[in-house]
């Protein structure tokens, strides 16, 4: 990568007429604006989307470890939910949820939302006429219309039948290509609350094993939950700082660095961080970052793969992180994914490694997902060049 100095430090662009016109119409910090600009393809469209809120999308993940993928959607259609496939084989969207716009009537099993006429509309509009208390019981089987379940509090969900999460999550754990056995290992290096670390069990069949860590005290409540609602029997968690993972001696088959990150890809689903995040805070996840993905990239076997991903889409997290550990590791090899938008060559006036574009980054505004960089790395059974 040629500047290489300048990957040390977030990237700053001076801001123009434009990106004060649109800071000030969506409410974010200038300097972000001004960033977006250069690296989120049709950026206004982005800010708009967030704005509206308007076409957003829920995905749910069959375990199957509990349930195969095509009996929850027939439980799930039987309750009125309408699910849709995607380009992972058991992740679906839900088109309709527990949200207040949607009901069902209950006894013709077709979604109206439209309500008819009432013996309560007759009394008020005639208050002498005479009802029968019939007429309400057959009204109130006729005409009761129920809300849908929220997703996280049906008897599936609670059984562990599936799991809440982004079809992007879905996509980086299917391309860490799992193969159920034994003796097969997985590093999950940030693991809480958990979506990652039970799909990686769903994959292996409950074989193998997955070491999941997590730092921070308050959210191992939230994995060990879920681990336990889903069914997972072949994880150790630790609570540890991933970087000094080596220190227990263990090699993996896989390593997951969903490392975290400024959430910038999530400011749809949480809109203070349109004007929370700093650059301070871009430069401690990005530093963490790095210590990371190189405590990563050492524990993993020769020939094993690393999925690095992020809910960002700063490339100071993203594209700088994955150029950093090649330059470090000539053993270190970036391999192409299925889904999303090319990862970037340049940014600013830094030039990274041309096979960068074979890293993925996804858009809300373009793929129906929350902002989210995935790179695949493969280490080469090649020595280490550092
Ligand atoms: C993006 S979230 C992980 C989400 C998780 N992979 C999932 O799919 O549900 C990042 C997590 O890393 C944890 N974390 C932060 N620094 C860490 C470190 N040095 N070692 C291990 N975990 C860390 C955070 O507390 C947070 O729970």
């Amino acid at each position: 990568m040629s500047n290489s100095g300048s990957y040390n430090n977030p990237v700053l662009f001076p801001g123009n007429e434009y990106s004060r016109m649109l800071s000030e119409k969506y409410h974010y910090k200038e300097w972000m604006i001004s960033r977006f600009l250069n690296y989120i393809p049709d950026a206004e469209d982005l800010l708009k989307y967030v704005d509206t809120k308007s076409n957003l999308h829920t995905y749910i993940r069959a375990n199957t470890l509990k349930i195969d993928p095509n009996s929850l959607k027939v439980r799930l259609l039987e309750k009125g939910f309408k699910l849709k496939n995607t380009i992972v084989d058991e992740v679906f969207e839900v088109i309709n949820h527990g949200s207040d716009q949607f009901t069902k009537k209950v006894t013709s099993g077709v979604s109206t939302g439209v309500s008819s006429s009432s013996s309560m509309d007759s009394l008020i509009r005639n208050p002498s006429a005479r009802i029968s208390s019939n007429q309400i019981k057959e009204e109130q089987s006729n005409s009761k219309e129920r809300k849908l379940p929220s997703l996280g509090s049906t008897f599936e969900y609670l059984k562990g039948y599936y799991y809440i999460q982004d079809l992007s999550s879905g996509v980086a754990v299917s391309e860490m290509d799992i193969h159920p056995s034994d003796d097969f290992h997985v590093l999950d290096m940030a693991a809480a609350p958990g979506g990652k670390t039970t799909h990686i069990a769903q994959k292996l069949n409950n074989l193998g094993k997955i070491v999941a860590c997590e730092s921070n005290p308050n959210r191992l409540p939230s994995l060990v939950f879920n681990l336990s609602r889903m069914g997972v029997k072949n994880t150790l968690v630790l609570k540890i700082k991933s970087e000094d993972i080596m220190q227990l001696g263990f090699r993996f088959d896989r390593v997951l660095l969903d490392a975290p990150c400024t959430c910038e890809g999530i400011i749809l689903k949480d809109e203070s961080r349109k004007r929370s995040r700093t650059i301070r805070d871009l430069n401690i996840c990005s530093n963490r970052q790095k210590r990371m993905i190189l405590a990563g990239f050492e524990a993993l076997k020769p020939g094993g793969i690393m999925i690095y991903s992020t809910c960002s889409f700063a490339p100071e997290e993203n594209e700088m992180i994955i150029q950093f550990l090649i330059d470090k590791f000539k053993n270190a090899q970036i391999e192409p994914l299925n889904y999303g938008s090319s990862g970037l060559t340049t940014f600013n006036d830094i030039i990274f490694s041309s096979n960068m574009n074979q890293t993925r980054r996804f858009y809300p505004h373009l793929h129906d997902t929350n902002g989210f960089f995935i790179a695949k790395i493969r280490k080469s059974t090649e020595p280490d060049g550092v």
